[in-house]
């Protein structure tokens, strides 16, 4: 896991570790993937050596970390709060795979569905593979018939919770069972949903006048490793 350097602010960290969760309700008023994207997107076997070390060489580049097929395999395959039911790939023209994405159903709720680890390698990042990706893999648990779906992130993950609001994503105040387990102190709980709302509303001001949503006082995500 990467090191979170010495001159962070210790509440940050902590901040930074609370889990966020963003609800979309109604998984078929999403937008189809870009058709015109150079990138197109393929399964990935979870079950083939070859394709985890595709899964594995693009997560280590996003997210900074040096996983092998030990952590694949507890992230993945036997994760204790989602049962995986797709992995895709954005591959290049030249064949080279610049993001993956999966998607799944939560095991204590089958009915909802659940974004998991979305990684484009950072060469290929703002090119739209995050949001080709992303489209694909909810499109793929709606042509199943789930219609619900959600994202469990960290405030730190700024772009990848923004994509999810202009994908029809809330913030989700009240955490179900189904959600992962958060034992982080009860204010910081509540200071980080209270900075996603004030995210959520900054965008849709901003979607709203046509310009960027406005940055709140969180750090970007390209500082840490969750
Ligand atoms: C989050 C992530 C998957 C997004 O993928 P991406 O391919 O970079 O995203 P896209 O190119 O599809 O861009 C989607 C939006 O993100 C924002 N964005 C993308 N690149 C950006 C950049 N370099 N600077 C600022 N904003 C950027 C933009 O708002 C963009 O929307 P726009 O096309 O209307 O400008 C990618 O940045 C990533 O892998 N990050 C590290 C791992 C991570 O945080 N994963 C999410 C865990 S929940």
């Amino acid at each position: 896991m990467a090191s979170r350097g010495p001159s962070r602010p210790a509440s940050w960290s902590r901040l930074d570790d609370v889990l966020v969760v963003t609800r979309c309700a109604d998984l078929r008023g999403l937008p189809p993937p870009d058709a015109a994207s150079p990138y197109r997107v393929e399964p990935l076997d979870m079950s083939d050596p070859a394709d985890v070390t595709r899964w594995l060489t693009v997560l280590n580049a996003a997210f900074g970390r040096r996983w092998g097929p030990a952590e694949h395999r507890r992230a993945l395959l036997c994760h204790p709060v989602v049962r995986i039911r797709h992995t895709v790939a954005a591959v290049a023209p030249d064949g080279t795979v610049a993001g993956v994405a999966s998607v799944g159903v939560f095991r204590a709720d089958e009915e909802v569905g659940l974004g998991h680890y979305l990684c484009v390698l950072p060469a290929a990042q703002g090119s739209g593979v995050g949001r080709l990706l992303l489209r694909h893999r909810y499109r793929l648990l709606a042509d199943e018939g789930i219609r619900v779906a959600e994202s469990q992130t960290h405030l730190s993950r700024r772009r990848s919770l923004l994509l999810h609001f202009e994908h029809g994503f809330v913030p989700k105040y009240r955490h179900d069972p189904w959600n992962s387990p958060d034992p982080s102190p009860r204010a910081l709980r509540w200071t980080a949903r209270a900075r996603l709302w004030a995210l959520h509303r900054a965008w849709v001001r901003g979607s709203a006048t046509g310009g960027a949503p406005a940055r709140p006082a969180a750090r970007t995500d390209a500082d840490t490793d969750r």
